[in-house]
Order: C-alpha cells, then structure tokens, then sequence
C-alpha cells in the first residue's frame, strides 16, 4: 500500500546554538503552552545510557536530535526521582535527587540545558498526593508514637471494631483492595492503620498540614530553578480529604466526595500558580485531573490556577464518529467560558496503546473494562491509530504524544507474568493485565532486542523484553519508509507548527454525513476523518496536504484522516465544493 504522504521527510533540523535555557527559550514565547506538542518520556523505557537495560538520563541525553526532529516543543518526563520503583517512579522517596538508577541531578540539569538548545522545554512530573513509604517523613512516622506530630502529616487512624481489626473505613484502592494498612508498633503489637489511595507503598499525605503544603511549594521551586518549563500534577484531584473520613456517599454533591474534586483543592492551586507566575517566562502548571464532568475540570483552569489539564475523556471513547465528536464538544465548550486551550490525549503510560485499542471491537478505554486477551486487529488499529493521530493533531489547543505512539507501538499482552511489575496487575490478582504492556523499552535501531535501545554489548537485557516483530518498527525501519507512522508524525508536526490555522484557536465543523468527522480551522485548512466502511470522496478545489492513507485518487479510504487547504478562504462565504459542504 501507498499512503498518501505528500509532504517530504526530511527532518527539520535543530535550532540548536541558542544559548542556556532562561534567555533563550523563555524569552521566546509566553504563550507556547496553549498551541504545544508534548512528548512524553517514560524514562525507564526510552532509551538505556549504560546498558543496565533500564532507560536513564544519558539515554535521553543521546535521543535530543531525534525529539528536535519529531517536532516536539516540550518533554514531560515521568517521574525520576529517587524511588524504590514500587509504582514506577510514582512513588517518590526525595524530590530533590534523581534515582541512580536513571542518573545524577547533575545529569538532569544538563539535559534540561541541552534540552532548550533543541528548542525543547523540561516538564516535570509532580506526585502530591503520596509519597514513598521509603520517603523520610513517612519513615520518620512509622518510628513516632500514634498521635505525633509524624504522623499528622499522613492519614494514620485506629482501626475500627474490638482490638481495631478493621480498616478505618470501607476506602478501596484505586489499584484495587483496600486503601488502608495496618502499622506494627515497635513492641510488635498491631498498630493503627494508613491510608493509601494507591499501593501500601504510596501513604497518602494530609493536605490539611502546612508542613506539607509548604514542602511542595518548595519542591516547585526547586525545579523551577533548574529552568523546568512545567509541572505534571500526578492525581491532582486526589489531594485533599473530608477529615472525618467519612464512607463514599452513592451520589456525592459536587466538591464534596469524601476524597476526590474537593472544592478545597483549588485554593492549592491558586499558591502554586503564584509560585509559577513568580518565574520568568510561562511556567505552566498541568493537571492530571481524571474525573468523569467536564465542567468541574474546568473549574481547575480558571486563570488563576491550572494552564491546562489533560483531557481523558477524549482518550476514553470508542473509535466512534458521533462519540468522538461529542466529546470535542463537550471539551471545547466547557474550555470557551474560562479561557483555557484543551489537550488532546491518545494514550500514556496508564492505557492501552492505541493500536491494540483501535483494533478491538469495543474500542473504548475504561480501567474497569481492561481486559488481557481480547481480540485484537492489529493492521485496522494501526490504520485507525494514524487517523486518529491527524485527527488530534487538528483539534484547538495542544497535544500530547506518549513516547512509542510514534512509532505506532502495540500494548505488549504477552509478557511472561514472572516478568510483570505493575502493581495493579498483582493487586487485582491478575484480572486487570496492568500497564506493563504499554511501557516496553522502544526500538530504535537494529534487527534484534535490544534494538538499540541499550547501546551495543550491553550486559543486561531489557527490563521488559521487546516482540521480536519490532524489528520492522524501529526508528532507523520506520525513517527510511516515508509511509511509516514515524514518517507520518514527522509531516503531521511539521505542519502543524509552520501553518497558524493549527494549536490554540477554533474549529468549525462541516456538515459531512454521520460518519465522517470534518472540520475546519481559521481561513483554509480542512481536516476529514472518515469512519465509514466506504471510501468517501475528497473535496474539490483543495490540495492535499498530508493523508494518514493513500488518498492520492480524490477518495478518503475508510479509517482515514487527511488534512486539506482550501484553495478559497472558508471564512468569506466560498464553502468548499464536493462532498463536504459549508458550515453546520
Ligand atoms: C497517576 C499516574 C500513575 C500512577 C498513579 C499514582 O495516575 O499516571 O502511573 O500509578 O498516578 O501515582
Ligand atoms: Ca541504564
């Protein structure tokens, strides 16, 4: 098959040469983060430095050109702080030292510099609503009597029941199992229980502390000093709760769940923002804010809080023209009233990657729903993972590209179950697979594992051991095939930032059938998604700009999305002639 790739590609070069991150790149633009590309770095499986098999910091250090090239404007890094690794990273022993493991804060300042030498800004991941159990503080509680000043800072209570044999409250973990587990006392006697949203190894802090509270603002401070362009919230809607610890209602009122979107939360979040506004240059502020209305998410991006959130619902929905367009609408219009550009997300280190999800039957994501061994089309996800890639790419606002989705990476769903790590997997027993399959080191080069992704005659393999079918998608593969999806990503981005119809703005849709998606954004570009079994005829009068399938006959082939521009401008009364007419 030929795809319709009109575009050339070559890469675009670095703009390297610009000078140290605070003149350069903060100086160049306050408003990049609402038009934004970001790529997401699993640090553990991007690339290894040292052979150890596991990725680090000098791995990053040695793929800059490759991100320069992808046309990336910032990389959010998951976590790489000094961590037991008992939740990946999300498990943060020291804020203020990187896990040797990955590398030194030496080496993380460098790559922050050499990062903004590439034009490319540093997000790092914040995870405030827990800490390590290995964490100084937490340690610091164990040892200290219940009722101390130690403990404050955590939720420890006194079981319920005759000897406090039961659990504070009926909490469950969001990797399943209670959220709660009981302390020893240093006689050896049972002692009072923690809580932990999350695993035992991640005690959930009191937010109602003002140690805790001021620790973080001094951990945003510390990084915002090392020139960081950006935090990640981790769980941001987790962090504060009802300290009565009361049981979860069956229809909580809004802001008041016992511990989830409470209304206190924003007040956090205004202190943070200051701390940010107080920077040079834009230093954004994104929430993982995983709840079902959109509206309240909104109410975290009011101008004095959060830049922007990431948008789940988006990545939640089957690969469905009316369920796809529905949540765009949903998404702009609680965006429009407080003023804040919407983000587009296809996955990330939590989900099932897109090509395996695209290709199953029901192509929605629901953690609830994830289920190992469904049946899965890998060559129709693949197309569908393509178009859904131009799709977003169109869409206001920014964009979020999990490290591999370039690549056009599967979810890995057979990995040998002795090999597996995630703790939702072993909390569940197993009926959850985890999210080990999305966090497969990448290949970059060569016809065997590692594939480049540690450097040649490595001791160690892989943490996770690559299908040896990524021979054909590595980067070296995929650069030489100007269909591939790296070829595709490549052309997407460069697009997208040399046209100013693309990022932040509006869109207009174009009335188009039921299941294809059209739209246009500013005077001339057109972006067509056709989700019909049938291909469907382009517009005439438009050049093809770039097409996620072979297109080049005038017809949209089923699963596919082409971006278009208008030889008339759209805005003054000369709608588009063929199938996809003028306004709705
Ligand atoms: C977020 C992270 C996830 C982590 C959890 C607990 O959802 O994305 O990877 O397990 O928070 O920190
Ligand atoms: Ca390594």
């Amino acid at each position: 098959m030929t795809d319709g790739v009109l575009e050339g590609t070559t890469s675009t070069g670095s703009t390297a040469g610009t000078g140290g991150w605070s003149q350069s790149l903060f100086a160049a633009d306050d408003q990049w983060w609402r038009s934004a590309v970001i790529y997401q770095v699993y640090v553990r499986s991007f690339a290894d430095g040292n052979g150890d098999g596991i990725g680090d910091l000098a791995g990053v250090r040695t793929r800059l050109q490759y991100l320069a090239d992808l046309g990336v404007d910032a990389i959010w890094f998951t976590p790489w702080y000094l961590s037991p690794l008992a939740d990946g990273g999300y498990d943060v022993a020291d804020y203020r030292a990187i896990d040797p493991a990955f590398g030194s804060l030496g080496e993380a300042e460098r790559l922050i510099s050499e990062a903004s030498t590439f034009g490319i800004r540093t997000i790092v991941d914040i995870v405030p609503n827990h800490v390590s159990d290995q964490h100084a503080w937490f340690q610091a509680a164990l040892a200290s009597e219940p009722g101390s000043p130690e403990r404050a800072r955590f939720w420890f209570r006194p079981g319920r029941g005759e000897d406090g044999n039961e659990m504070p409250n009926g909490w469950l973990s969001k990797f399943s199992g209670p959220a709660w587990t009981r302390t020893r006392n240093s006689d050896g006697t049972p002692g009072e229980w923690y809580l932990h949203l999350f695993s035992p190894e991640q005690p959930d802090l009191n937010w109602n502390h003002p140690d805790v509270r001021a620790e973080h603002e001094a951990i945003l401070e510390f990084w915002f000093d090392r020139g960081v362009a950006g935090v990640r919230i981790d769980s941001a809607a987790l962090l504060i709760k009802d300290p009565a610890l009361p049981e979860i209602p069956a229809a909580p009122k809004p802001g008041q769940h016992p511990n989830t979107d409470r209304d206190e939360l924003h007040e956090i979040y205004r202190r943070w923002r200051a701390v940010a506004d107080s920077y040079p240059g834009t230093r954004i502020l994104v929430g993982e804010i995983w709840i079902p209305d959109t509206e309240r998410c909104a109410m975290y991006l009011r101008p004095d809080e959060l830049h922007t959130a990431f948008n789940f619902d988006f990545l939640g929905r089957a690969w469905d023209a009316a369920s796809m367009k529905a949540s765009i609408d949903t998404t702009l219009a609680a965006h429009a009233p407080v003023g804040a550009p919407a983000t587009w997300v296809l996955s990330n280190h939590d989900v099932t990657r897109p090509v395996t999800r695209y290709g199953q039957e029901d192509s929605s994501f629901a953690f609830a729903t994830k289920r190992a061994g469904t049946p899965t089309d890998l060559d129709l996800g693949r197309r569908r993972a393509r178009a859904a890639a131009l799709l977003c790419a169109a869409l206001p606002g920014s964009l979020y590209i999990y490290q591999g989705d370039e690549l056009g990476l599967e979810e890995v769903q057979d990995l040998p179950p002795e090999q597996l790590q995630d703790p939702m997997y072993f909390r569940s027993a197993g009926s959850d697979p985890g999210r080990d399959g999305c966090r497969v080191p990448l290949p970059w080069a060569g016809t065997d594992s590692p594939f480049g992704f540690s450097p040649a005659g490595a001791m160690s393999e892989p943490w996770l051991p690559q299908p040896s079918h990524w021979a054909e998608l590595t980067v070296e593969t995929q650069e030489r095939d100007p269909n591939s999806m790296l070829s595709l990503y490549r052309s997407m981005l460069r697009i997208r930032r040399s046209d100013p119809d693309l990022g932040d703005g509006h869109l207009e849709w174009r009335s188009s059938g039921p299941d294809v998606l059209a739209f246009a954004r500013g005077e001339r570009f057109i972006c067509i998604t056709n989700f019909s079994p049938v291909p469907i005829e382009l517009p005439s009068g438009c050049l093809l700009l770039l097409a996620s399938a072979d297109a080049s006959d005038g017809f949209l082939r089923s699963d596919a999305s082409a971006w278009l521009r208008s030889e008339h401008s759209l805005t003054q009364g000369r709608g588009l002639r063929g199938p996809i007419e003028g306004g709705e």
